[in-house]
């Protein structure tokens, strides 16, 4: 596992961009982009999860992040990302189905910006592959300045956490108010406790 990085990683993403100028019934291209042309400048929010159209995913974290998109604006929150380990196809066919307006979705469909940040797990036992753990991360120009690393990072979870990376909790943080930390270092120990992930090292 990296060390947990101070900057974003930048890694290739494969979207699927809208271009009238193709004609038919279908007009999307590829257009690659790195995750800081994506992301850009200033202050930002970035979660990732397990997988486009799961429920937890589906029903509470992206659209929750979604309605609260006015609270984190008034925090000084520009853009808030979400990241899976899904191709592009996935995540706009997801976006779309959510309905969403305030949120952007980055394909990771290769890991690459995933398993940058160390995040990666499989999920063999899902038959999902390798996914992405569920984290949020606080970004000011590039840097990452908070981490919300849901406990039990491990292969093969039997469950899927969900409270530190919750848009109600990052909001907590913004404002200065009570939240549950989920930092790297508090990760770790839980890990090394938990004596089960095998690839847990202090970076
Ligand atoms: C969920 O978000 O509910 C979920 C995530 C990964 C696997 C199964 C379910």
């Amino acid at each position: 596992m990296p060390p947990w990085p101070t900057r974003i990683p930048n890694v290739i993403h494969m979207l699927r961009v809208r271009d009238e100028s193709i004609g038919g019934d279908n007009p999307y291209r590829w257009e690659q982009k790195t995750t800081h042309e994506i992301v850009g400048r200033g202050k930002n929010i970035i979660f990732s999860l397990p997988g486009a159209f799961t429920p937890t995913c589906s029903t509470y974290q992206l659209p929750d992040f979604e309605k609260l998109f006015p609270e984190f604006q008034a925090q000084g929150v520009e853009n808030i990302f979400c990241v899976s380990v899904n191709d592009a196809f996935v995540m706009n066919c997801w976006a779309k189905d959510q309905g969403l307006n305030n949120v952007q979705v980055i394909p990771d469909g290769s890991n690459l910006f995933t398993s940058s940040m160390g995040m990666d797990v499989k999920k063999d036992n899902l038959g999902f592959g390798i996914r992405s753990w569920r984290y949020a991360i606080v970004i000011d120009n590039l840097e990452i300045t908070a981490s919300f690393i849901e406990p039990g990072y491990r292969d093969n979870a039997d469950d899927d956490p969900y409270s530190v990376s919750s848009p109600q909790n990052i909001l907590a943080y913004l404002k200065g108010e009570n939240y549950e930390g989920g930092g790297r270092g508090r990760q770790l120990n839980l890990k090394l406790e938990d004596g089960v992930d095998s690839k847990a090292t202090i970076g």
